[in-house]
Parts: structure tokens; C-alpha cells; sequence
């Protein structure tokens, strides 16, 4: 018997296969977007679906903060905005919680308002770099004080022009924050990215009537658009949904069908790569929404072989290397390079996922740019610490269900950032054995 856990805590038994059909929560990435954009819009903007995550309840408060009226009701987020010159200097500094997409993005709409706001995170945010936004927005006319690159940010807005940037690493936190300020910059703005990372910004720039150029890896925005208000749906998130489709193929016997789930194309690296593992994955593309492609995913286990994944998959799987770690908790091996980005995530995604799951008793060593998972007969589980990091939380808890004892993860209410009600779906998953 493992000891009552702390209340933080949660205890994982191990699991024989995974069955069900299930909607996941909205999208994160999508749900930020939305609401900031319809926040600079003038007219009212209905959200469905709406991430229902700390991560974007945190973009909710802090464009409250800046006057922009806001209602839930029955599941919709009513944004009743007034248009960016609308947005009022906040009475005290912008919480953005633990969420790197919040931060980033308000810098690149505050930087060109006439007024100052003081933006500032939780102590993982707060150790997040912030340098690579401050730069091209300071090169644009902007004018933002850091603690040595790091949060508390302030942001002393500025009139803006454009620039063409090309970013030394692909993210799409960095070209979103460059995009927001060239909607209020003089000229055109570009920003060319080493590699594609998720475009949806991009899309949500055109579903809220703003035009945008594409060219290659090349996004460029023209200063003085307006957003108009809008009616979204947004669909459900891929990187939530990647943790049932990660245990559906590793458990043998398992069939998981996903309804409903966002697939842009930028976003879903991890069908192929479950597919060269071994797994039958269908996807079904059922609609478009706003631009964002939206279908039913069926993933059953099948075969369990190795996966290597390379350094140019990596920007569109990046929020999934956790889950394709857990891949490798019952057998093969799991090796990821090009990745060193995951070190200034939530956590430094490296070294948590290499704690955590030798903890659970599985071999896995660190590379400074990423990792190697060698599974083998079921891990003997044990007690991982998810480091206050949502999606370290999740990938234990999907590794546990290979080991032979039931295991505990530890901090696992930070589930709660991005997919409240995890735990109940696991249990609802879990097939009778
Ligand atoms: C995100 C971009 C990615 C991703 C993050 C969400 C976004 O970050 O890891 O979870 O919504 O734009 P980077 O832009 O830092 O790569």
C-alpha cells in the first residue's frame, strides 16, 4: 500500500488496455488567440468551447484588467470588446499565471498601446525567457523593461513600425507576439520562421477579417488592420487529446475514439510518428471551423516498435514529447533529438521527464537536446513528480498505467492548466480488466 497522498497528489493503478469515445477540452493555443483578438475588436465576440484551463482563464483576467468586459455563460465566453483603443492602462500588474502564451502575446498587443502595464507570472513564468520577444518589439519601436530577460515585464507602450524578422528559433509564441504588434505598427510586418510552427494565429488573423500575406515560411501582417468581432467554436485540443492516443497505442487491446478534435496540419506530429511505433490511427476530418481543421481520431494498439524522432519534426510535436515518452513505458525505445527547447517550457521538460520516469522505474537518460526512453518488461512504478508542469503530470500518468504496482504523481492538480478533469477521464477510460 503506498501512504495517503498529499492532496496534490494522485495515485495511478496500473491499467490493461484503454476503451471509450470522448471529447477532449478546447484548445489552449486556439482559445488564447481568440480571445485576445476579440478583445481588440470593436462588437460583441461569443467563444464556444472555450479552454476551460487556468492557462486561458489567466488571458481572460488579464484583458478583464484592461477594461474589456467579459461573461461565461452556459459554456460560452461572451467578449464584449471595444476595439484596441478601448483598453485602458490596468490598475495593478497583469497576471499571466503559468502561461508563456499569455505573456508573450499581451506583450506584443501592450507594446504599441499608449499607457504602461507591468506583466507578471507564476515562478516557472517568471523564469521563462523573455528575451526573444523583448528583442524584436524593442526593435519595432517598443519599449519594455525586464528583469534581466525574465518576468516582471513592463511594457511602456510606444508607437510601433514594421520590421522583417526572422527568428533564430522556431516559436510560435515569438512570430503571434510580432504579429499582434504589427497590427498597430506603420508598414508591413514579416517575420520568416527557421521552420513552420503552429499557424494559428495566423488563421485566427483571418477568421477575425484581418489579412494576412503568406509566403513560404514567410507571415507578413499590414499595420492598421482592425479585428471584427466574430461567433467561434473552438475545436478540441490535440495536445490534450495526444495522452489518450499515446496510452491507446502502448496498451494492447486499446481502442480510443476522439470527437471533435482540432487537426491543423501544423499541430499533429504525433499520428505519424504513432503510426512508425506500431499503431492503427484513422483520422476523420469532419469540418472546418474558422479555418482550423476539425474531425473524429480512432487510435487502437497494435504492434510496439521503436521510434526515433527527428530534430524537423520537432516544432510540430513539440507539446507531445512528453506523452511520446510514455510510449516507450511497456516496451521499445523512445529517442528525441532537436528538442532543447523543452528545457525552458513549464519546466525543463528534459531533466522532469528523466526524474519522473526513472522514478516509475523505466530506463531513460537525458541529452542536452533531448532524451532516450528504453522500455522493457513493465516498469516496477513508483512516486513522479510532476514539478508543477500540467503536461509532466499527464505523461506519468499515462506511463504508470504500464507498471506493476500502482504509482503516485506528485503536483498532479497541475493538470489543471490545461485539462481539468483528466483524472475522472482516465478512470472513465480504464477498461475493466
Ligand atoms: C504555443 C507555442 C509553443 C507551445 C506552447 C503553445 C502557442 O511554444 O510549446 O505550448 O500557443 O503559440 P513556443 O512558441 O515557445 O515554441
Amino acid at each position: 500500500m503506498l501512504p495517503m497522498p498529499p492532496a496534490s497528489a494522485a495515485t495511478v493503478s496500473p491499467a490493461r488496455r484503454l476503451r471509450g469515445r470522448i471529447r477532449v477540452p478546447g484548445d489552449k493555443s486556439i482559445s488564447h488567440r481568440y480571445a485576445l483578438l476579440a478583445a481588440a475588436a470593436a462588437g460583441q465576440s461569443r467563444l464556444s468551447n472555450y479552454a476551460p484551463g487556468a492557462d486561458c482563464q489567466s488571458t481572460l483576467s488579464c484583458l478583464q484588467a484592461l477594461g474589456t468586459e467579459i461573461r461565461h455563460q452556459a459554456g460560452v465566453i461572451t467578449i464584449q470588446g471595444r476595439g484596441l483603443d478601448a483598453w485602458r492602462s490596468p490598475a495593478g500588474p497583469l497576471d499571466a499565471g503559468n502561461s508563456g502564451t499569455a505573456m508573450r502575446m499581451l506583450m506584443g498587443l501592450l507594446s504599441g498601446r499608449p499607457f504602461t502595464a507591468t506583466l507578471v507570472g507564476d515562478e516557472s513564468l517568471s523564469g521563462r525567457p523573455m528575451r526573444r520577444v523583448i528583442e524584436p518589439l524593442t526593435r519595432m519601436g517598443g519599449r519594455i523593461d525586464s528583469v534581466d530577460g525574465h518576468a516582471p515585464i513592463t511594457v511602456n507602450g510606444a508607437p510601433l513600425h514594421a520590421i522583417a524578422y526572422e527568428p533564430a528559433i522556431p516559436s510560435a509564441q515569438v512570430k503571434s507576439a510580432i504579429l499582434l504588434a504589427g497590427l498597430q505598427a506603420s508598414g508591413t510586418t514579416s517575420v520568416t520562421e527557421p521552420a513552420q510552427t503552429r499557424d494559428h494565429t495566423e488563421r485566427a488573423f483571418a477568421a477575425f477579417g484581418i489579412s494576412v500575406g503568406l509566403t513560404g515560411l514567410t507571415v507578413s501582417v499590414e499595420g492598421g488592420q482592425r479585428a471584427e468581432a466574430r461567433d467561434l467554436a473552438v475545436p478540441g485540443d490535440f495536445s490534450s487529446a495526444a495522452f489518450w492516443m499515446v496510452a491507446a497505442a502502448a496498451l494492447p487491446g486499446s481502442r480510443v475514439v476522439l470527437d471533435e478534435v482540432g487537426l491543423n496540419p501544423t499541430r499533429i506530429g504525433l499520428v505519424d510518428v504513432l503510426r512508425r511505433y506500431g499503431a492503427r490511427v484513422e483520422i476523420e476530418e469532419t469540418a472546418s471551423v474558422a479555418g482550423e481543421p476539425v474531425g473524429t481520431i480512432t487510435v487502437e494498439a497494435d504492434h510496439a516498435r521503436s521510434v526515433e524522432i527527428s530534430p524537423a519534426e520537432v516544432p510540430v510535436l513539440i507539446d507531445e514529447l512528453p506523452a511520446i515518452a510514455a510510449l516507450a513505458a511497456n516496451g521499445g525505445e523512445v529517442s528525441v533529438r532537436g528538442a532543447g527547447e523543452l528545457r525552458v517550457k513549464e519546466s525543463d521538460r528534459i531533466a522532469a521527464l528523466v526524474a519522473g520516469f526513472r522514478a516509475l522505474g523505466i530506463d531513460a537518460d537525458e541529452r542536452p537536446d533531448g532524451f532516450v526512453v528504453r522500455g522493457s518488461a513493465a516498469p516496477a512504478g513508483g512516486v513522479a513528480d510532476a514539478r508543477g508542469d500540467h503536461r509532466m503530470a499527464m505523461a506519468f500518468a499515462i506511463a504508470a498505467l504500464a507498471a506493476e504496482r500502482p504509482s503516485r504523481v506528485e503536483g498532479a492538480d497541475s493538470v489543471a492548466i490545461s485539462y481539468p478533469g483528466f483524472f475522472e477521464t482516465l478512470a472513465s477510460l480504464v477498461a475493466p480488466a
